[in-house]
């Protein structure tokens, strides 16, 4: 049996909470390795809608263990009114089913106002972030300035840390013209927070290792899209953590072998949230078609999202920095009805013809697609649970994304509902 790494092949967005969802019923632990609570799942269990940011999702099923891994950025204040909210849906959430590293980074307060600061100042460029601090918690965290959840363990030695957080901090406060932190106040609020985080922390690279070594079933699950990831995506537009697979097993202490299958979530067609280049955005009436028919708003900032045809060439890249096994395809259905459909399979940059996305960013911003026009179809495909009920037309363009992105469809999702999918190749099984 493999351990499994869910991760987004496209911008994020690509329907990764219902499939991470199917997955973790037959896992017995879940694990988020990357990212904060700019990450946004809802999931609908038994008629309950469930929304999640930071929690990994097998939290809100019996018997799973729930793990957040050091590479992941704690906002302590955005995880105990995670665990409140899910409490009062009834969900129990202690230390038998939640384990958080000890050698997270926290996001505190002002790392939020340090990210809408830069944000709507307009002295950098702005990138359309969440503005949930994540990107400035990893600077203090490279920056190797950064509280981690032990630091509220030992309380004595916390305003020494506090303090070295702040000579950055307030030298960067009296830049922008604006008045210093309190050390006392951030001592205070952190002192507050820590009985209530406390009890969740753990040696989490052991604890998963034991598990690993017990057979348990692990998923790993991503945030994010590898588009987003800091190396290896549309830079600067990009997140501030790797959400590319590899990710997995540095942020959360195991070896890269613990990993047996990698599977990316692609969406049929293509979308986007904040700013940078997406060359094959539709500005007409078809991407807000797709747009409405996608229900294409975010989960965490209710921002509408930028929607375009399918871009083979990013996939294809993806698979090939993640090392994507198989591909689950999502929202097929919202394609349903149109006459022609284009998949871009090739980029044009300065009169040249190339089939990778280049890493400058004026490069990135000048590409333009090379379309392939597919015929649609005009049955429906919502919904369906074999490729019998499917358009012929459909199974075509399932077929033609495979061959172009050199990754067969693992999973297809064809509407939210969980038992909406068809299933061609279990990840768990390798
Ligand atoms: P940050 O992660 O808040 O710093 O935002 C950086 C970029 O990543 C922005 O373009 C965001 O829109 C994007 N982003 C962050 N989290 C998500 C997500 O969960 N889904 C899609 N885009 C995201």
């Amino acid at each position: 049996m493999a351990n499994v790494v869910v991760v987004g092949a496209q911008w994020g967005d690509e329907g990764k909470g219902k499939i991470v969802d199917w997955l973790s019923e037959q896992a017995d632990v879940v694990v988020r390795f990357q990212g904060g609570h700019n990450a946004g799942h809802t999931l609908v269990i038994d008629g309950e809608t469930y929304k999640l940011s930071l929690l990994p999702s097998g939290v809100v099923r019996p018997g799973k263990l729930a793990v957040i891994g050091n590479g992941v950025v704690l906002d302590p204040q955005a995880l105990v009114d995670e665990i409140e909210r899910l409490s009062a849906q009834g969900v129990s959430i202690t230390h038998d089913n939640l384990r958080i590293a000890d050698n997270a980074s926290l996001i505190l307060p002002l790392h939020r106002e340090l990210d809408a600061l830069r944000e709507t100042s307009g002295s950098g460029t702005k990138i359309g972030t969440t503005r949930r601090g994540i990107g400035p918690a990893y600077e203090d965290k490279v920056g190797r300035r950064a509280i981690r959840l032990m630091d509220l363990a030992d309380l004595d030695s916390l305003p020494a840390k506090i303090e070295r957080l702040l000579a950055h901090h307030n030298a960067l406060r009296r830049g922008f013209g604006l008045e210093e932190f309190s050390a006392t106040a951030i001592y205070d609020e952190l002192a507050a927070l820590a009985p209530r985080v406390l009890p969740y922390m753990d040696a989490v690279w052991r604890l998963l290792d034991d598990e690993r070594r017990a057979g348990k079933r692990i998923l790993f699950e991503g945030a994010q899209g590898a588009l987003l990831d800091i190396d290896h995506g549309t830079y600067p537009f990009v997140t501030s953590s790797h959400t590319v697979a590899g990710q997995a097993a540095t942020g959360c202490g195991l070896g890269p072998k613990a990993i047996g299958y990698v599977l990316g979530i692609a969406k049929a067609y293509t979308t986007r949230v904040g700013e940078g280049p997406f060359p094959t955005e539709l500005f007409d009436e078809t991407g807000e078609l797709i747009g409405q028919r996608g229900r294409e708003f975010g989960v965490v900032t209710g921002r509408k999202r930028r929607c375009g045809w399918f871009d083979a060439v990013l996939v294809r890249q993806t698979v090939r920095t993640s090392g994507i096994d198989g591909i689950a395809l999502t929202k097929l259905d919202i394609l349903d009805g149109f006459d022609t459909i284009k998949v871009c399979v090739g980029y044009r940059l300065d009169g040249r013809e190339i089939d990778h996305l280049p890493a400058s960013q004026g490069a990135q911003a000048r590409v333009e697609p090379i379309y392939e026009e597919i015929e649609g179809w005009s049955g429906s495909t919502a919904g369906a649970r074999s490729w019998a009920d499917l358009p012929a037309q459909a199974i075509k363009y399932v077929r033609r994304i495979e061959e172009l992105i050199g990754a067969p469809v693992a999973l297809l999702s064809t509407s939210p509902e969980r038992d909406d999918t068809i299933l061609v190749h279990n990840p768990f099984e390798g």
